[in-house]
């Protein structure tokens, strides 16, 4: 039996793949969006190389890991009533990350978060109906907690239905936590809120740069149009993988929904741009809240430009509001869990700064290797035969 998890080609999904094959012992059914089982092991590879050198990945797939080439968006994911059928007499529980984070795309949160959140469930449904399901993990956001000022939100008054959300990506999630409660009452149910995920604590390098350019873009400037005693929930992916597997895989966790953020702990602006500023020999910003508005305006015509500038202004114009709602989200559920806080931001911002700005915003991923060429007959739905003979260094056959 194994763990259906999807979104494995993503940032988080990544982490949440490579600490269930580290720590755990299950093996993993993996969605993965390619056209074959060759182009889906070399996305995987792709993926998953910020956590293991090729030969580790080539045992893990050639042992643990069972690829399905399919779609959130397609009925049974595309998948032949073969491969379906496989998938759900083989999953015993399942761990959803996948999802559209295109604040700015209706259509594709929706066909995302919603009609793929509802193809998950129904997998999960049929599968449980059928043997039994340990556990349906779901990784949704803070951000379903809406438009917010000044508050600090818990777990059971995240969701208010009155409220409006800044974003389709927020209400799309919003309802996505809703259709697992509602369709799964009887499945033991996680469902985990992550605040705003930037960098990995113990390590500089990442493959997500979102993010990571707007904060060196906000990093840059002289002058900051923000309060500076506003906090930030910044939570590292380290702590947050860590916290959805222990989770799930645990056999009974105490709440049914965990923020995975800094809490009360969240630093301020003012914190975290003198923790920057000191560790680059740099003078300090200045905060001008009064120009929050001329900002926006300035970031929102910089966004339709279709250069590097433009990038990041749109990566900024989908932030803002999460930056500037001075909102932080109670962790003391999953601190007591783990038994550990997650690492202040200020205390890893730099590394992360350097790597971004020295990478210039690129993972410098490895293909694959030459001497691995893949068969052309591997199934996609199979465990790779083929990996067994790369990792030992024979010709694939
Ligand atoms: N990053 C954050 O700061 C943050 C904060 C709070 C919550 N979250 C939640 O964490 C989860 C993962 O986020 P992330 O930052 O890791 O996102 P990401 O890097 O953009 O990864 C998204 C994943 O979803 C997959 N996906 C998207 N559309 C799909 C489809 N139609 N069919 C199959 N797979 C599809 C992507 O596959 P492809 O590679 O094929 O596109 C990718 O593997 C999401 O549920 C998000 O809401 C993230």
């Amino acid at each position: 039996m194994a763990i259906f998890l999807t979104g494995v080609t993503g940032y988080i999904g990544s982490y949440l793949a490579a600490e269930l094959l580290e720590q755990h012992g299950e093996s993993l059914n993996l969605l993965v969006r390619a056209e074959d089982s060759q182009e889906a092991q070399r996305r995987l590879w792709r993926s998953l190389q910020l956590h293991f050198g090729f030969p580790v990945f080539h045992e893990h797939l050639s042992a643990r890991i069972r690829i399905f080439c399919g779609d959130l968006t397609s009925p049974r994911f595309g998948l032949n009533d073969e491969k379906y059928d496989l998938l759900v007499s083989s999953t015993d529980s399942v761990l959803h990350c996948a999802a559209s984070l295109n604040r700015k795309s209706e259509k594709s949160c929706l066909n995302v978060n919603l009609r793929g959140t509802l193809e998950v469930i129904q997998l999960a449904r049929r599968a449980h109906d059928a043997h039994g399901l340990r556990r349906f993990s779901e990784v949704s956001t803070v951000a379903v907690a809406g438009q917010r000022r000044n508050e600090q939100v818990t777990e059971d008054s995240a969701i208010d239905w009155d409220r409006s959300d800044y974003d389709p990506y927020a209400r799309t999630k919003k309802f996505g936590e809703h259709l697992v409660r509602e369709l799964l009452p009887d499945v033991p149910r996680t469902i985990f809120r992550p605040s705003i995920v930037l960098g990995d604590s113990r390590r500089p390098e990442t493959t997500q740069f979102d993010m990571v350019r707007a904060f060196v873009f906000l990093g840059g400037l002289p002058v900051l149009p923000f309060r500076p005693d506003d906090c930030v929930d910044i939570v590292p992916v380290d702590y947050v993988a860590d916290a959805i597997v222990t989770l799930h895989q645990s056999p009974r966790p105490k709440y049914e929904i965990y923020h995975l953020s800094s809490g009360v702990n969240s630093e301020s602006f003012r914190e975290l741009t003198a923790a920057l500023a000191e560790a680059r020999g740099k003078m300090k910003p200045l905060f001008w809240p009064e120009l929050e508005a001329p900002f926006r305006a300035i970031v929102e015509r910089l966004s339709r430009r279709r250069d590097n500038l433009g990038y990041t202004a749109s990566r900024l114009e989908v932030f803002l509001p999460y930056l500037v709602w001075n909102t932080v989200f109670d962790n003391t559920r999953v601190v007591a869990e783990l038994r550990r806080a997650p690492a202040p931001f200020s205390s890893y911002c730099f590394s992360l700064f350097r790597y971004a700005k020295e990478n210039r915003f690129r993972y410098p991923y490895r293909e694959w290797p030459e001497i691995a060429t893949l068969p052309s007959t591997a199934r996609d739905s199979e465990y790779s035969e083929s990996a067994r003979h790369v990792s030992a260094g024979e010709p694939a056959k």
